[in-house]
């Protein structure tokens, strides 16, 4: 019926549905890792909406953090992820994810991940934004895809795994209040497949922006999944837009790792003058949000872009260290060894999603999330660079046993505010398109928010998730999914975005400069009004 891989032992029934002990969503890091610890005591089916090989996690640059250096220390990786997150991680998850993080990373060496070593033998560690110490185990500028690579050939031979891909999760089922599988699309069909317990690890959500590092396929469908079969969601408003995407018009969106100033690239104004001490005491590796609004000022102060210069550095060494960099900026036309290259800020990564207790059980019996669609408070308001490759490692494992075990639903805390329901009877509004939701959150849902911007964003989301579920009745038309996640997740980011009247890590308002931790030391957390 669909492309699979790996022969696996699910069984389709009578139905015609396919029947497992275990479904994940996704084949990102979160759910290779979590697949990979299933099978040791069931069959486990992998839909996955593409390529299997098709993630976020195949394109991370910078590394993997984890506290293994003789300078470094589970409590050092601790406070410097605590102090990112600015005042909203929770502090069990981070510890649970600095103290378990050096086991998991080890155990990915011992499978086979090439991470670059020192003339020592020891892993080559990086600086990033943030980071007291060198601490980030990266392979040249291509992370992710060594890490890939290692999961995916382990889970393509374990004959208890059986991955479908070119599959689109559609919705969960929920029976009797419990998550019972979940639909399915491919180019032949809509399908089924009934399981005991269900993994959401379909990553991130950046093409809800229209400037994004991310590749097509995060577009939000976990969080959209979960938040219609009634699931709790949170934190949605703190989104990270990393600071340096390479900004030249008709070539991608590329990444241009935080790892090259961690290896001493410098951000300059469009007179060659650096800038970022004027505005942050850290300077050029302050954390991503601090260094993403002071590019937006000085850009507007200038009228003019901000460039990354690598040019007063090594050139062998840049081009040895950052090949897959250097090649990108080679076909845009620059040289990143002696160029200034144009850059600015777009969206990264979701640090909310849908909430989770430190098992990855969510709100909703028998489904549980790990990876970037999850909420485990790890990240608070502002993730740590390169803690999401090690927190997909960690709690995907984490979420796995969980299941293995059968666990209770998540007893999360009442005492946080939950917003509830999103669409709104808007009479005429009609189905956007992809690109009209994306512009709008990008402009009104950005860098720097207002309550004008928010509060448009807001109707107007309101107006189209609710023209897009009346018109959606009526057709199983790939696009119109598209949309309807991009339109719900925006509208549930944009919802948390106003709701919050501060500005904290991530989420800076205009007209709300401070932190304030009198009123907002809380999550904000969403739920549909009907469950
Ligand atoms: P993903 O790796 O995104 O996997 C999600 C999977 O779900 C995919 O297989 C996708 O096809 C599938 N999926 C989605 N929706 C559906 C659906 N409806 N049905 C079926 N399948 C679906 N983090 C770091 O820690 N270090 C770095 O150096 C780093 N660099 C980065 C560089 C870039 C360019 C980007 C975009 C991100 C980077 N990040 C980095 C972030 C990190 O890569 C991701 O947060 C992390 O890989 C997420 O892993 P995941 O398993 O949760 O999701
Ligand atoms: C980067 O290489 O700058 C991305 C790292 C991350 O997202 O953690």
């Amino acid at each position: 019926m669909t492309p699979s891989t790996g022969p696996g032992h699910p069984r389709f029934d009578r139905q015609g549905d396919l029947r497992s002990d275990f479904l994940v969503i996704g084949s990102g890091i979160a759910g290779l890792r979590a697949a990979l610890a299933l099978a040791e005591t069931g069959d486990v089916v992998v839909l996955t909406k593409a390529d299997p090989r098709e993630s976020n996690t195949g394109y991370a640059q910078g590394g993997i953090a984890a506290a293994v250096g003789p300078d470094d220390s589970p409590e050092l990786h601790a406070s410097d992820t605590l102090a990112a997150g600015d005042g909203l991680c929770d502090p069990d998850a981070v510890n649970l994810l600095v103290r378990e993080g050096p086991r998991y990373v080890t155990e990915l060496m011992a499978w086979g991940a090439a991470f670059d070593r020192g003339e020592d033998g020891t892993p080559a560690l990086a600086r990033e934004g943030a980071h007291s110490v060198r601490r980030v185990l990266h392979a040249h500028d291509a992370t992710g895809r060594e890490i890939a690579r290692v999961l995916w050939t382990r889970v393509s031979s374990n004959p208890r795994i059986r991955v479908v891909g070119d599959a689109q999760a559609l919705a969960l089922n929920v029976h009797d209040g419990r998550c019972a599988g979940a639909r399915f699309m491919t180019g032949d069909g809509l399908g089924t497949v009934v399981a005991e317990r269900t993994l959401l690890a379909t990553g991130g959500a950046g093409q809800v922006f229209r400037e994004t590092t991310n590749p097509m396929i995060a577009t939000g469908d976990g969080v959209a999944m979960a938040f219609h079969a009634g699931a709790r969601v949170a934190d949605l408003e703190f989104v990270q837009f990393h600071p340096t995407v390479l900004s030249v018009a008709g070539a991608p969106r590329f990444l241009l790792s935080e790892a090259l100033r961690g290896e001493g690239a410098r951000l300059v104004n469009n007179l060659g003058e650096s800038f970022m001490e004027r505005y942050e005491p850290a300077g050029d590796l302050a954390s991503r949000d601090l260094v993403s609004r002071a590019m937006v000022r000085e850009a507007e102060r200038t009228a003019s872009p901000v460039y990354l210069t690598l040019a007063h550095l090594p050139a062998a060494f840049i081009r040895e260290r950052f090949p897959t960099i250097a090649q990108t900026c080679a076909a845009a036309g620059l040289d990143l060894t002696a160029d200034p290259i144009p850059v600015r800020p777009a969206a990264h990564y979701v640090m909310g999603g849908v909430q989770t207790d430190l098992d990855g059980n969510t709100s909703l019996p028998g489904l549980y999330a790990a990876g970037e669609v999850a909420c485990t408070g790890v990240h608070g308001a502002n993730r740590l660079a390169s803690n999401s490759l090690l927190e997909g490692l960690v709690f995907g494992a984490r979420a796995a046993l969980a299941m293995r075990a059968g666990g209770e639903p998540a007893q999360l805390p009442e005492s946080d505010v939950v917003d509830d329901g999103l669409e709104r009877d808007s009479g005429d509004a009609t189905v956007p398109t992809a690109g009209e939701v994306r512009d709008l959150m990008w402009r009104h849902v950005g860098v720097l928010r207002t309550h004008a911007g928010l509060e448009t964003a807001v109707t107007r989301l309101r107006a189209w998730t609710w023209a897009i579920g009346r018109h959606k009745e009526e057709t199983h038309d790939p696009d119109v999914r598209r949309v309807e996640n991009l339109a719900t997740v925006g509208g549930l980011i944009a919802q948390a975005a106003l709701r919050r009247t501060e500005s904290r890590g991530a989420h800076f308002r205009t007209d709300f400069h401070h932190r304030d931790d009198l009123h907002w030391m809380k999550r904000v957390a969403q739920r549909r009004h009907d469950h």
